[in-house]
């Protein structure tokens, strides 16, 4: 992929303007519970800050409605904990598009929720053009939201002086195209989460691609009623169970497998005070819920992940956020940070669960997209990439 870096440019006295993806998690009160994506940030503002830039950032935060800026829309907490991160001022500009504030040299202005402006949402051109002329120097550090074609990831692009990926994007793409390009024999993927139905292309992609397709949480339920297993009340799409099955037959005819749970734990319900009981997945009851692999199927794939040659991983499978129902995604963490493989990980879960297990030292890299991770994966062109690429000759 040919797009101009950052880093190439001279950014002294010019006005940068960099599109980050600050989209963090947050608990009703509004602290931000994981800063990872903020902290990942850092290093193109801080390159733009060092060498006497004017430095600008905007990001999205959750899907508002365009227009207005609700209590849960701004970007307040985060202008609070990227300053305390960077140790400069960092000043949140409410209404920004037209322009008239200033920044100062050592500060960073933090343009409020860009998703909110009208047009942001459909790419709109006129809204691109307004922003690009804010700048001198375009940058996209938001991998996170490369594959959403909105007019600060894709239309500013076209406008701006010149068009240039961030620190974060240019380590994003330069890692999962090395990790893609050549991956390590056997290639193991770990696709965990609720749905099948919005992990489809992904899994069926990875079908044509992986040795072994590990699959857990309701995606499992999906592929286990597949298999002739009952699964009793757990979360699964019945109307998936052909292409489930589909893939199944895909992969076994490649010589390779999908490694389904020989056991399982399961409870009445999804709560902290659920009672867990550990059996084999041919005692699953009418009312049982699955909510975590058993400790033989746990064993089963940190084996897997032992023998791999490189894994990625996107999701978990287990319900982890509950300790009864955490020793799966607790395996499979462990197994992984005791792998010698190269390991890329990506999505909201799995980053939760690479911090609650504390293995972020041991994965190979952590990408800091969701949907972006897994559309990157499945070989799709990314929008927001593809915006950069267009700008690489200019
Ligand atoms: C994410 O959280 O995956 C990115 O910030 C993109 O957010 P979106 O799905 O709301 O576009």
């Amino acid at each position: 992929m040919r797009v101009k870096k950052l880093t190439d440019l001279g950014v002294t006295g010019k006005r940068v303007f960099i599109r980050a993806d600050l989209n963090v998690p947050q608990d009703e009160a509004g602290n931000i519970t994981e800063d990872s994506r903020i902290k990942a940030s850092l290093p193109s503002i801080r390159y733009c800050l060092e060498h006497g830039a004017t430095t600008m950032v905007t990001s999205h935060l959750g899907r508002p409605a365009e227009g207005r800026i609700g209590p849960d829309d701004t970007l307040a907490p985060v202008a609070v904990r990227l300053s305390q991160l960077l140790q400069v001022p960092v000043r949140l500009i409410p209404d920004w598009v037209a322009g008239g504030f200033t920044v100062v040299p050592g500060e960073v202005a933090l343009l409020e929720n860009c998703r909110c402006n009208p047009g942001e949402k459909k790419n709109d051109p006129t809204l691109a053009r307004e922003m690009a002329a804010l700048c001198d120097i375009y940058v996209n550090d938001a991998f996170g939201t490369a594959h959403r074609a909105e007019a600060t990831t894709c239309g500013i692009a076209q406008f701006a002086p010149v068009a240039c990926a961030g620190i974060l994007m240019g380590a994003e793409i330069d890692a999962l195209s090395r990790a893609l390009d050549t991956p390590g024999r056997p290639l193991v993927a770990i696709v965990g989460g609720a749905k099948v139905s919005s992990k489809l292309t992904i899994l069926k992609t990875l079908a044509t691609k992986v040795d072994q397709l590990i699959v857990g949480g309701g995606i499992a339920n999906t592929f286990l009623l597949a298999s002739g297993k009952r699964i009793g009340e757990s979360l699964a799409e019945p109307d998936l169970v052909k292409e489930a099955h589909a893939i199944m037959d895909f992969m076994r005819e490649r010589g390779a497998e999908v490694p389904l749970p020989v056991d399982v734990v399961v409870a009445d319900e999804v709560s902290a005070l659920a009672r867990a009981n550990k059996i084999a997945i041919d005692e699953v009851g009418p009312h049982d819920r699955i909510l975590d692999i058993g400790p033989k199927s746990a064993a089963h794939l940190a084996q897997i992940i032992a023998n791999a040659g490189a894994i990625v991983w996107n999701g978990p499978v287990g319900v982890f956020e509950y300790a009864q129902f955490a020793g799966g995604t607790k395996m499979l963490a462990s197994a992984i940070a005791h792998s010698k493989a190269f390991t890329i990980a990506g999505g909201g879960d799995t980053l939760a669960a690479i911090a609650r297990f504390n293995i972020a030292d041991d994965v190979g890299y952590i990408s800091t997209g969701g949907g972006a991770f897994l559309e990157f994966l499945e070989g799709k062109t990314l929008p927001a990439i593809a915006a950069l690429e267009a700008r690489f000759e200019d």
